[in-house]
Order: C-alpha cells, then sequence, then structure tokens
C-alpha cells in the first residue's frame, strides 16, 4: 500500500473537518472557484476524490466521477452522496489508481484535481499521459493545489504555519501518533514543483495554453491546460 493511502485510510474520519478548521473555512471556496473553468453539461472526472468534496462542489456539469485509492475517503463520499445538498449534478464514485484510470480514451471533458498533485509528484509524467489519454480533445485538465507564496514575508507566516499549527490541529483531531503525518503532509507542500516547474511539465506532456492563478497570496493556485 502507498504511504498517501495508508494516511488517507488514516485521516478520512474526519478529513472534512481538519479541512475547514485548518483552512479557516476557506477550503470549500477554493474548491469552488473551479465551477467557473467548467462548461454547463461536462461529463468529469475527479481525479482523487476523497470524500468528494470537490466533485459535490461543482454544480453546472452532467456528470462526475471520482475516483481514489483510499477506500475510507470513498466510504464518506458515498455517505455524502445521498444528501439533498449534494445533487446538483450525477455524481459516481469509484476505487481506483490514478496511475491506471479504468476508463477509456477520450471519455471526460474534463478532469479536475484538488490538493492531489502533491502525492503524484513521483509518478507525474506517467500519470498525466493517463489523464491526457481520458480528455477529449479540446477538453481540459485543471488542477487546484498548494503553492508556496512569492512574497518572501507572507511565505514565512504560511511554513511557520504549517510548521506548528497544521501539526497541532492534527494532534488535536488524531491524536499524537498521526501528527507524523501531518509532517509528512507539511514536506509535501514545501517540497512540491514550483509553479514554472508544473506548467513547464503539462507543456511537456502535450497540455497547450497552460496557465495558473494564485488564491490567497499564492497559498493555493490553479493550473489548467487543454488537450
Ligand atoms: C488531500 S486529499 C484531497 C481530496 C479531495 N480531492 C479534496 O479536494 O478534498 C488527497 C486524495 O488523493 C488520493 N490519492 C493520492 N494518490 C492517489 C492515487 N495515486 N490514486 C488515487 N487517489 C490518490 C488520496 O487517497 C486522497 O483521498
Amino acid at each position: 500500500m502507498e504511504y498517501a493511502q495508508t494516511i488517507f485510510n488514516d485521516l478520512a474520519k474526519r478529513y472534512d473537518f481538519f479541512c475547514q478548521i485548518a483552512s479557516f473555512f476557506l477550503d470549500r471556496f477554493w474548491r469552488k472557484r473551479i465551477n467557473s473553468l467548467i462548461e454547463p453539461g461536462e461529463i468529469i472526472l475527479d481525479l482523487g476524490t476523497g470524500t468528494g468534496e470537490l466533485a459535490f462542489g461543482i454544480n453546472k456539469a452532467e456528470k462526475i466521477i471520482g475516483i481514489d485509492f483510499s477506500w475510507e475517503m470513498l466510504k464518506n463520499a458515498q455517505l455524502k452522496n445521498s444528501k439533498p445538498a449534494n445533487q446538483h449534478n450525477e455524481v459516481e464514485f469509484i476505487a481506483a489508481d490514478a496511475q491506471r484510470i479504468p476508463f477509456p480514451v477520450e471519455s471526460f471533458n474534463s478532469v479536475v484535481s484538488g490538493f492531489v498533485f502533491r502525492h503524484l509528484q513521483k509518478n507525474i509524467n506517467m500519470i498525466l499521459k493517463e489523464i491526457y489519454r481520458v480528455i477529449k480533445p479540446e477538453g481540459k485538465i485543471i488542477i487546484l493545489e498548494f503553492s508556496r507564496p512569492e512574497f518572501a514575508f507572507w511565505r514565512k507566516i504560511y511554513y511557520l504555519y504549517l510548521d506548528v499549527i497544521i501539526p497541532l490541529i492534527g494532534r488535536i483531531l488524531f491524536g499524537k501518533e498521526k501528527v507524523k503525518y501531518f509532517r509528512y503532509l507539511q514536506e509535501t507542500i514545501i517540497n512540491f514543483f514550483s509553479v514554472g516547474e508544473l506548467k513547464m511539465i503539462l507543456s511537456n506532456n502535450g497540455f497547450r495554453k497552460v496557465g495558473y492563478y494564485p488564491l490567497m497570496g499564492g497559498v493555493v493556485g490553479i493550473y489548467y491546460g487543454f488537450k
């Protein structure tokens, strides 16, 4: 089992609550920004859907399929799927690894992904090839991911927050023995590709008109590119 799979199986129960507290309730707002890049009636793949928060935040697609390799996260997504508040679109969840997307070529108008790419860094080219394969011509990839603010003072505050506050929230919500997971999550943010690197990697994997815009002074960012 991959380490990310262990982490998210272990954190699934309180994952949504953790995201809300750790982001000062901004996480839903960030995910909803993806909506503005979606056209009505799209068929969408949500890669690394987790508890489905990103999928449920999209409100104009025809259908969204969420895949994830953590069955505990998916269990929560499935529970939320029956709630009336989450029924803007038809949403379906499937257990699958991003390295082998179980759909034929050109199945989706968009592939979206929220806070997952940090965990895909090792096999990024292979996974982007898989994503490219399942996107329809003219379709797009949209990635929401943590970033590193350019402004040095803001970056220092952010790193301090990651170093001190995030492990503390993790410890309170999940217990002392899970603090290591939050250290790992912190490292994945600090060691993730720079904005320029990820844009270049997307271009090298065939995506056109690649772009990025920062949210909250670069704490989070949205990358996109077209097939
Ligand atoms: C931080 S959570 C994000 C969940 C959701 N997208 C959101 O916005 O809240 C990362 C998710 O990616 C999943 N994940 C990481 N690597 C994956 C892979 N190779 N294949 C499928 N899912 C993966 C994890 O299981 C986890 O549920």
